[in-house]
C-alpha cells in the first residue's frame, strides 16, 4: 500500500492507520492557547471550524448514499466496512468540528448546521459499475487524499494542543476513505476495461475538483493562522497541487498496475 502513495509522507499517513481511532474525549479541550486571543481572530477560528462542520456533514451524507449504490456493484466486503463507518466517522468530525468552534467562543457546542439535501453527482453512464467508479474515484481517491495531504498540512503548522490533536484524530480516519477509494478500484468490482476507462476521466476529474479545493477560506486571513492549523493561502494552494502531484496521479497509476497483475 505505501508505494501507492511513494514516499515519506506516506509513512505518515499510513502509520497513522495503526493509531486508536477512539481518542475524542481524549481532546485537550482545556488548551489554554486561545485565553488572551483577539476576539475578531477567535470568531474567525469559530467560523472556519463551523464551515468545517458543514463540509464534514455533506461528505459524511454523500458516504451514506454511496452504500447502496457499492452493496448493489458487489464492492469488497472490506471496502463496504469502510464506507459505513466512514458514514459515522465523518459525522463525528462535523461534531468535533462544531467542539472546536465552541472552544474559539468559548461557549458550548452548537448543534451541526444544517446543510442542503446531497445529491450525488450523475455520471451518466447506464452501467452502473462504470458510474460508480467514477463517483468512489472522485469521492475517495482524489477528495480523500487530498483532504489526507491537507491536514497533513495542518497538522505540520499547527503548534497549539488542541489543533494538533484535532487535526491527527481527522487524518486518522480520513486516510481510510480514501484507501477505500483505491481499494475499489483496484479490486475485482472493476472489471480491467471499466478502470481504464476511469483512468482517462482522470483529468477532468482533477480539474472538476480542484477548483473546489484551492477556492480561498472566506474569512481567514491571506498568511493564514499556522498556529492554529490554518496554513497560508500560498502554502494551501502548493498543498493541494503537491497532494494531486504525488498522491492522487501515482495512485490511479497504481490502480492500472494493479488491475494488470
Ligand atoms: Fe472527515
Ligand atoms: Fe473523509
Amino acid at each position: 500500500m505505501s508505494t501507492w502513495f511513494g514516499d515519506a509522507r506516506a509513512t505518515v499517513l499510513l502509520h497513522s492507520v495503526t493509531t486508536s481511532v477512539d481518542a475524542l474525549s481524549g481532546l485537550p479541550f482545556d488548551d489554554a492557547s486561545a485565553d488572551g486571543m483577539d476576539g475578531d481572530v477567535r470568531a474567525l477560528l469559530a467560523e472556519y471550524w463551523t464551515q468545517r462542520a458543514r463540509s464534514e456533514r455533506r461528505v459524511g451524507r454523500a458516504f451514506e448514499l454511496m452504500v447502496p449504490r457499492l452493496e448493489a456493484v458487489s464492492a469488497a466486503p472490506e471496502v463496504l466496512t469502510l464506507l459505513r463507518s466512514a458514514v459515522d466517522e465523518e459525522r463525528r468530525h462535523a461534531g468535533l468540528c462544531m467542539q472546536m468552534a465552541a472552544y474559539y467562543t468559548g461557549t458550548h457546542p452548537a448543534p451541526v448546521p444544517a446543510i442542503a439535501d446531497v445529491v450525488l453527482p450523475s455520471f451518466g453512464y447506464d452501467d452502473p459499475v462504470m458510474e460508480n467508479a467514477v463517483l468512489v474515484a472522485g469521492m475517495c481517491c482524489i477528495n480523500e487524499s487530498i483532504a489526507c495531504v491537507w491536514l497533513e498540512a495542518c497538522l505540520n503548522v499547527a503548534s497549539t494542543p488542541l489543533t494538533i490533536a484535532a487535526n491527527r484524530l481527522h487524518l486518522r480516519e480520513e486516510v481510510r476513505h480514501a484507501q477505500l477509494g483505491w481499494a475499489h478500484l483496484a479490486s475485482s468490482a472493476v472489471p480491467p476495461t471499466v478502470a481504464r476507462a476511469v483512468d482517462e476521466l482522470v483529468p477532468a476529474l482533477i480539474e472538476a475538483n480542484r477548483p473546489l479545493w484551492q477556492e480561498p477560506h472566506p474569512t481567514l486571513p491571506l498568511e493564514g493562522i499556522p498556529e492554529h492549523g490554518c496554513p497560508g493561502r500560498a502554502a494551501h494552494h502548493e498543498v493541494i497541487e503537491m497532494a494531486l502531484r504525488e498522491v492522487v496521479l501515482p495512485g490511479f497509476a497504481q490502480v492500472q498496475r494493479a488491475q494488470r497483475n
